[in-house]
């Protein structure tokens, strides 16, 4: 299904607004619906589970969003947390210089692939792709082109070279795509934090940021946790929560948000074993997203060119969404740097006393840090699917289906008796849901005929439609439909109710 749609199916079926739409909306801030908080609630208790429940030495913390300003003095983001920007004077529009030139080069990336497509139209069966760009003389020029201008960026980024990018995007004659013109000013560093004041204190002293990431209640939390819940080193601190960045470019749905959820765990380690965990690490969260059934064709992952300030290697695992791959993960190994920074900016000690190796030193981290907005994203785009149905008699129908693993579906079955008109089934179906309701998340309806009702919980990915029926009042049997394979099968209520239960647990993915 094209983006487009997707987006619209989202608010049409109740997984996602945009916020404050009743005034027109604003940008890269979104809401979730019905159907859209149960969907990402169940996404953050299988990521919770994995991490709090499945390892036996990760705890988790809430900490709060507005922490002590010298904490992002310390973690590096007062400073170096900045996007490049640069304003089109003519259309007063806003861009990141980086984003331009990658803009630029998907473009001559996207010619290289209108080759490519025709010469496999030209050539049918033995076409063969890389033999086909590593030989090609205007393929050849073009990817040269590309690597260039990518690798110059990535340098002056690295070197906050403010001049050479503005030069770069001159000299690749790239216009505002608002008003045509290449009249730009010049380009500069802009921090990502949102500010806010205390009430009681005035000027800088009373600054507050609204955090970036939600790592450094982690951090700040290390001795805390360590002491009171006696871990030893090596150990993992999980958090869920709200994180905030004054994104200039937010496009893409909620890929990029400026109000957004993360969930992250830092993983401390004994200095020196950081990259055994890092490894490892990637290699448990890869398999935490197979565990979901999506394609390993659509996950990859993607080491860092650019590291971040605190950071000695780092890996994104990148999902294939409807426009291209994209990070979806960041796993990166943090040193101590944000442990030795915060020693250092607070003045008081941040060590962990290892009583295997007898001495105290300021642990390792290996971070993982995924954004649940991203995942939901994610598993949307991989789930929902036009499908072309043929019945008995060779009569074609299309439907749209969300695929979701029943484990994270938003409702688990729908309840749903034949007719609405018969007192009898409407009392039974009625009854299988208030039982079934005290376990798992199950919905009733009764408008339409059976067919819609099927339709619109296919549409918004309920694994089992369990259907009252005549025979139900005879027999206490009712039908249980499977929204991928769309068989039927009869069952007595209780059998139903315990495959429900048992084929939509969280279980089923850890
Ligand atoms: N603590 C490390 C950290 O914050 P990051 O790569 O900047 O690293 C981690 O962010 C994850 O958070 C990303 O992989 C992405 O899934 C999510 N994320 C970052 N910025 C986001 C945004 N503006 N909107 C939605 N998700 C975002």
């Amino acid at each position: 299904m094209d983006f487009k749609s997707l987006v619209s199916h989202c608010k049409e079926y109740g997984f996602i607004f945009q916020s404050s739409e009743l005034y027109d909306g604003l940008a890269a801030v979104y809401d979730y619906g019905p159907n859209g908080v149960e969907l990402k609630n169940n996404i953050k208790a299988y990521w919770w589970q994995s991490m709090t429940q499945m390892h036996d030495n990760i705890v988790g913390i809430d900490s709060s969003i507005f922490m002590h300003p010298k904490v992002w003095k310390a973690s590096g983001h007062v400073d170096a947390f900045n996007d490049p920007l640069i304003d089109n004077k003519d259309s007063n529009k806003r861009y990141r210089a980086d984003v331009l030139i990658e803009d630029y080069c998907a473009k001559i990336e996207g010619k290289i692939k209108k080759d490519v497509t025709k010469a496999a139209k030209k050539f049918g069966e033995s076409f063969d792709e890389e033999q086909f760009r590593s030989t090609n003389g205007r393929i050849i020029d073009r990817q040269k082109k590309i690597d260039d201008i990518l690798g110059r960026m990535g340098n002056y980024l690295r070197d906050e070279d403010m001049v050479s990018l503005k030069a770069l995007i001159e000299e690749c004659e790239i216009a505002c795509p608002v008003s045509g013109t290449k009249n730009w000013t010049e380009c500069r560093q802009f921090n990502l934090m949102f500010s806010t004041q205390l009430g009681n204190i005035a000027g800088e002293e009373g600054k507050l940021y609204l955090r970036p990431e939600t790592a450094q209640g982690i951090f700040v939390n290390f001795l805390n946790v360590q002491k009171t819940s006696r871990k030893k080193v090596p150990f993992g601190i999980a958090q869920i929560g709200k994180a905030f960045r004054n994104e200039i470019v937010a496009r893409q749905f909620i890929f990029r948000m400026r109000e957004f959820e993360q969930m992250e765990m830092q993983f401390f380690v004994r200095p020196g074993t950081e990259m055994e965990w890092y490894e490892q690490w990637k290699a448990t969260r890869m398999n935490w997203h197979k565990a979901l059934g999506t394609p390993e064709s659509k996950l990859r992952f993607h080491d860092h060119d650019n590291l971040a300030h605190y950071a000695n290697a780092a890996v994104d695992i990148e999902y294939e969404f409807p426009f291209g791959f994209k990070e979806l993960e960041g796993i990166h190994s943090r040193t101590d740097f944000d442990l030795k920074q915060h020693q250092e900016l607070s003045g008081r000690k941040v060590q962990y006393f290892d009583p295997e190796l007898n001495e105290n030193y300021v642990p390792y981290v290996v971070e993982t840090s995924i954004g649940c907005d991203r995942m939901f994203l994610a598993m949307i785009s991989n789930a929902l699917q036009e499908e072309t149905l043929t019945n008995a008699e060779g009569v074609e129908s299309t439907r749209i289906v969300m695929k979701l693993p029943p484990a994270i579906a938003p409702m688990k079955a729908a309840i749903l008796p034949l007719l609405k008109n018969d007192e009898a089934l409407v009392k039974a179906a009625k009854d299988l849901f208030g039982e079934m309701k005290k376990h798992t998340k199950v919905t009733y309806d009764e408008k339409d005929a059976i067919g819609r009702r099927y339709r619109r919980q296919d549409a918004v990915g309920t694994p089992f439609c369990i259907t009252i029926d005549h025979q139900t009042l005879e027999d206490g049997t009712v039908t249980v439909r499977d929204r991928d394979s769309l068989e039927q099968v009869r069952l007595s209520t209780k059998e139903a109710k315990n495959k429900v239960l048992l084929e939509t647990q969280l279980a089923t993915l850890l």
